[in-house]
C-alpha cells in the first residue's frame, strides 16, 4: 500500500482555505481515495482546547512566544496522533493550515525569529512536512469583504489575531509569498481572487498530476 499524500491550505483570513479544503475532499474521495481532512489548531482534543484559548476575548492575552508554543503543542499532537498514522494507512490528509502559518502569522507578523521558528516547527512535527501546500492568494480588500459577509452568515466575530490592523495582514501576505519562493516545488500558489468555482479549478490543476 502506497503512503498517502499531505497536503496543506495556507493563506490569510477569508482566502477561501476551509471551503476549497472542503471541496478537494470531497473531488479527492470521487477519484475513489480515502480522505480526512483536518484544521489547525484543532483535530484532537488538545487542539480543541487550544483552539478555545485561541480564540479566547479575555484581556490578558498570551505573549507571542506564548502563543506560537500554543500552536505547535497541539500541531505536535495532531502530526503525532492523526496525521502521521493516516499517511501510513495510504490515507490522503488535507490540513486547513499548518507550519507556513507559524512562519507567517509568529514570524513576520509578530516579529519572531523566523530561523527559530523553522527550528520549532521542525521539532513540533518530527520533521514531516506536507508534499504539496495550496497558498491561496487574494487581494486584502477581497479578504476583508469575504470575512466580513462570513461574519454576518455565521453571526460570528472577529477573534483577536482576526482583528490586527491592515499592516499585520499586508506582512502576512508577504511571508506567504517568500515562503513559496523559498520553496516552490513544495508550494502551488493559487489566484484566489475569483469565483469559489474558479478557484476550484485552479486547485485541481495544480494537483491532477498527483490523482
Ligand atoms: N472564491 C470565493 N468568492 C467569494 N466568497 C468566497 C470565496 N471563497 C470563500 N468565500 C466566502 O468567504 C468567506 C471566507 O471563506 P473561508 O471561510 O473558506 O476562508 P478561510 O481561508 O477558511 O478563512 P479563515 O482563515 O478565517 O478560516 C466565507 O463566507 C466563504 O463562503
Ligand atoms: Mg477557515
Amino acid at each position: 500500500m502506497s503512503r498517502g499524500v499531505f497536503i496543506s491550505f495556507e493563506g490569510g483570513e477569508g482566502c477561501g482555505k476551509s471551503t476549497q479544503s472542503l471541496l478537494l475532499k470531497a473531488a479527492l474521495e470521487k477519484e475513489g481515495h480515502r480522505v480526512l481532512l483536518t484544521r489547525e489548531p484543532g483535530g484532537t482534543w488538545l487542539g480543541e482546547q487550544v483552539r478555545k484559548l485561541i480564540k479566547d476575548q479575555s484581556d490578558d492575552v498570551p505573549c507571542a512566544r506564548a502563543e506560537t508554543l500554543l500552536f505547535l503543542a497541539a500541531r505536535a499532537q495532531l502530526v503525532e496522533k492523526v496525521i502521521a498514522p493516516a499517511l501510513d494507512e495510504g490515507v490522503w490528509v488535507i490540513t486547513d493550515r499548518f507550519i507556513d502559518s507559524t512562519i507567517a502569522y509568529q514570524g513576520y507578523g509578530r516579529g519572531l525569529d523566523i530561523a527559530q521558528l523553522h527550528r520549532a516547527n521542525e521539532f513540533a512535527c518530527s520533521s514531516l512536512k506536507p508534499d504539496v501546500t495550496l497558498l491561496l492568494d487574494v487581494e486584502p480588500k477581497e479578504a476583508v469583504s469575504r470575512r466580513i459577509s462570513r461574519e454576518q452568515k455565521q453571526h460570528s466575530s472577529a477573534d483577536r489575531i482576526e482583528r490586527e490592523g491592515e499592516l499585520f495582514h499586508s506582512r502576512l501576505r508577504e511571508g506567504f509569498a517568500a515562503l513559496a519562493a523559498e520553496e516552490p516545488e513544495r508550494f502551488r500558489v493559487i489566484d484566489a481572487n475569483g469565483a469559489v468555482e474558479e478557484v476550484q479549478e485552479k486547485i485541481w490543476t495544480s494537483l491532477k498530476h498527483l490523482v
